[in-house]
């Protein structure tokens, strides 16, 4: 039995991590600030565990955090896209001050296995391909393109349509928000702490993630607790471009099985797409949504995000090779069993 600190340990993912790893046998210790970009009501964690109630900017609260513990599992931070300019500074103290914060005081403390919450939106746009030019990568769209209700990315070299593909992990980062800037952030700052400290990080990308405990509609929301939200006020889900847009969907609690399981990384910096594997569509996640929920059915704007990237499909592969992890939830049945729990906050 080893002790673990989960930071962001009573938000939405960290909550149902913290309760794999005690199913795990771990002992679990908690540090989370109740931020109330994720918090409307007070932060709560399970008998037996410890609850340090402090930012992970805070270096002598994390010192004492540590005091006994064998690897950490950051959750802790901002997520979304947020409500603008005016959030960079909260993102980048959240995220990477926090995580250099983390990572200082881990070294100090001797404690050198971490698992790093990561996300899919390091890579910006998923893998493409033309017929013409094999694989491309397509620069962010127009405002014209989606205006006219071109969602689809050209290929950069000669306009011709594109193939989706999976994304690999060795896919170059592009990150296209400041959310997805700070993650990427992260990762550099943990690879670099992993050669120093010859410490192990496994950074998982979460793919998108749904599930128990999502809070409700805010400018950090994913899309499916939007979507919950909307139809838990009887109002139909508005789904963004032609709701063709390509995403994988992965259940919260697959999420904290493959924390559970990347414990077990190996040496070094490695990175791995959380995802299960299924594929949907926004428009299809929708109707499945509004279906199991008893309506009012999605309604497809044609509106568009400027920051949206088109279509994001993992390659699950490596996470199953070298972390043994397999998504046991698929979507169309997570989706279900989503329509019908309550969302918090
Ligand atoms: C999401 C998260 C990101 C997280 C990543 C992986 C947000 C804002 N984004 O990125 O933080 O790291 O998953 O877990 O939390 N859409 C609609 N209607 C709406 C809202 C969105 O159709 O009301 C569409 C968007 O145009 C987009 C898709 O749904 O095409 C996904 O949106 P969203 O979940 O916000 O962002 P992701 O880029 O998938």
């Amino acid at each position: 039995m080893t002790h673990i600190l989960v930071t962001g340990g009573a938000g939405f993912i960290g909550s149902h991590v913290t309760a794999a790893l005690l199913a795990a046998d771990h002992d679990v210790s908690v540090l989370d600030c109740a931020h109330p970009a994720a918090h409307a009501g007070p932060v709560e964690v399970p008998d037996g565990v410890v609850l340090h109630r402090a930012d992970v900017r805070d270096r002598d609260a994390v010192r004492h955090a540590l005091r006994g513990v064998d690897a950490v599992v950051h959750q802790a931070a901002l997520v979304g896209l947020g409500a603008g300019p005016d959030d960079l500074p909260e993102y980048v103290g959240c995220n990477d001050l926090g995580t250099a914060v983390l990572l200082a005081t881990m070294a100090e403390a001797g404690v050198r296995r971490l698992v790093l919450a990561s996300s899919m939106v390091v890579y910006g746009e998923g893998a493409y391909a033309c017929d013409r030019h094999g694989p491309v990568r397509p620069a962010p769209r127009a405002v014209a393109e989606l205006a006219a209700g071109r969602f689809e990315p050209p290929c950069p070299d000669c306009a011709e349509p594109l193939t989706g593909g999976l994304v690999t992990e060795d896919a170059p980062v592009d990150p296209r928000s400041v959310y997805a800037a700070t993650k990427v952030a992260q990762e550099h700052l943990a690879a670099v702490w992993a050669r120093e400290c010859d410490g192990a990080v496994a950074a998982l990308r979460y793919h998108n993630v749904y599930g128990p405990g999502m809070p409700r509609d805010t400018p950090y929301s994913g899309v499916a607790a939007i979507f919950r939200s909307a139809l838990e006020s009887r109002r139909a889900p508005l789904v963004y471009e032609d709701g063709g847009q390509r995403r994988d969907f992965v259940h919260v609690r697959d999420v904290a099985a493959a924390n559970v399981l990347a414990l077990h990384a190996g040496p070094g910096f490695r990175a791995y797409n959380v995802a299960s594997g299924h594929p949907t569509t926004v428009g299809g996640m929708a109707a499945v949504l509004a279906d199991a929920f008893g309506g009012p059915p999605p309604v497809v704007t044609g509106q568009f995000r400027l920051g949206d990237v088109r279509h994001v499909v993992a390659s699950p592969a490596r996470a199953a090779a070298e972390l043994g992890f397999r998504a046991a939830v698929l979507p169309a049945s997570g989706l279900r069993e989503f329509a019908c729990v309550p969302l918090r906050g």
